[in-house]
């Protein structure tokens, strides 16, 4: 038999110690079973997770891969323990039809990672929207749903027409996934001073507060399988713990700068802060953790959003908000765990396996004889400090610069490749 890719001894998973072979891009067996192979790591004191899958991620690329493309989109990825990705549709041009989806599929081939893309849904292309779900699509996450402006997106703001979309999702069995922010409740906040500390007043909390509950209701009468995007406040939280406890098909995304940053830092960061949904309160970090403890949230979401330096450092008004996330959840992560505010489990649960679940990825759904080769290997005792410029995302800042974290990613591996983490991040 020919030699395999990768054996994997002292393997903890579920505390029993095993050897992973890994073969022609699958785990081909967990257990006591040895195999000569080209590569073979010591997981001892290592964490070997299922391949982090990060289900919000914007890649950019054709028109502004000044900003980021699939390539050094995957190195910041696979540099962060991420081994698949779902790619938003709020492109320049946008994945709003059959002609853009093609080039993004192309796009996306560049790079090294597992991914699924989304389709943007506007005012007027349902008909589009249609003619690319009769032909099955198998790489397609969902329906994406911007209720408001946010960098470059189009704005569905026909609620007769969101209706239909809700209706296609169902009718199609696609999930219909939603950034809530209603624009109305933004416009007329501009009247206050424009300046980042007052990014959360201007795009109120009402704004997300009040799409969601648009959202639930279409959900809850159309029948819905619905996706909320980046849930900041304790508000929305509290409405779609109520919405799952009568049994709707509803899930919950929180992204980990709203769990871990508040908006107090914005005087500090400028608009490296500047992200939307905006950085909230202390309270509302709370909030998070909490719905992270009873199973309100099923995922976390980096929504990576890498802007080039240039549109950051200028006014806020003309600052684009978001940054980059790719590289910072694993370690902010195993942070937490090592500071014994998340178990393993629970992280395991909100970085790969809930995401599988929910997206249908059921070879990606944990680390399982037969299940595709994606593994992302952390070293808990690793110690780093984030900065910016290590990025391997074009994108060279961070609003957790300066962070100390404990745990990192030291190997990942995507589709059975081996990528060795540590002497990349010594590289930069
Ligand atoms: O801050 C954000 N940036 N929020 C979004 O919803 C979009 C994203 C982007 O694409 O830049
Ligand atoms: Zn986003």
């Amino acid at each position: 038999m020919k030699q395999a890719d990768i054996l994997l001894v002292n393997v903890e998973i579920e505390d029993v110690v095993s050897n992973v072979v890994i073969r022609d891009n699958v785990i081909e067996s967990i257990g006591e079973k040895s195999a000569d192979a080209k590569e073979v790591i010591d997981c001892r004191k290592l964490w070997v997770f299922p391949g982090v899958i990060d289900p919000h991620v914007h890649m950019r690329d054709l028109a502004q891969s000044y900003k980021e493309d699939w390539e050094s989109g995957s190195a910041a990825a696979i540099r962060g323990g991420v081994t698949t990705v779902f790619d938003m549709p709020n492109n320049v041009p946008p994945i709003i039809n059959t002609e853009n989806l093609e080039l993004k599929r192309k796009a996306a081939r560049k790079g090294k990672l597992n991914y699924l893309l989304y389709l943007g849904a506007t005012n007027s292309n349902r008909d589009e929207l249609r003619r690319i779900l009769d032909g099955e699509p198998d790489d397609i996450a969902g329906i994406k749903v911007f209720l408001a402006a946010s960098s470059t997106n189009e704005i569905m703001d026909n609620v007769k027409e969101l209706r239909r979309i809700f209706e296609l999702g169902k009718e199609y069995n696609r999930i219909i996934t939603v950034h809530t922010e209603l624009q109305k409740f933004i416009a007329p906040r501009y009247k206050y001073p424009l300046k980042i500390e007052n990014h959360n007043t201007i795009r109120d909390r009402k704004a997300a507060i009040t799409g969601l509950e648009i959202c639930l209701t279409l959900a809850r009468n159309i029948g819905n399988k619905l996706y909320i995007a980046h849930v900041s406040t304790v508000e929305e939280l509290e409405m779609i713990r109520k919405e799952k406890a009568i049994g709707q098909n509803i899930y919950c995304e929180i992204s980990p700068h709203h769990l871990l940053l508040d908006e107090t830092i914005c005087p500090q960061m400028g608009n490296f802060a500047k992200v939307n949904p905006p950085l909230r309160t202390k309270d509302d970090n709370a909030a998070l953790w909490e719905a992270i403890s009873d199973y309100t949230v099923d995922t976390i979401g980096s929504d990576h959003a890498p802007h080039h330096l240039k549109e950051k450092k200028c006014a806020y008004s003309s600052a684009l908000s978001g940054f980059p996330g790719l590289e910072t959840t694993v370690p902010l992560l195993a942070t937490c765990v090592n500071k014994g505010k998340l178990s393993k489990g629970r992280m395991v649960d909100l970085l790969s396996r809930k995401a599988a679940y929910i997206f249908g990825l059921n070879k990606m759904n944990g680390l399982k004889e037969g299940n595709a080769a994606n593994l992302t290997i952390i070293d808990p005792a690793g110690t780093d400090t984030i900065s910016g410029m290590k990025n391997l995302s074009k994108a060279k800042y961070t609003p957790f610069e300066g962070r100390k974290t404990k745990g990192q990613v030291v190997y990942t591996i995507v589709k059975g490749e081996l990528f060795k983490c540590e002497e990349r991040r010594k590289k930069v």
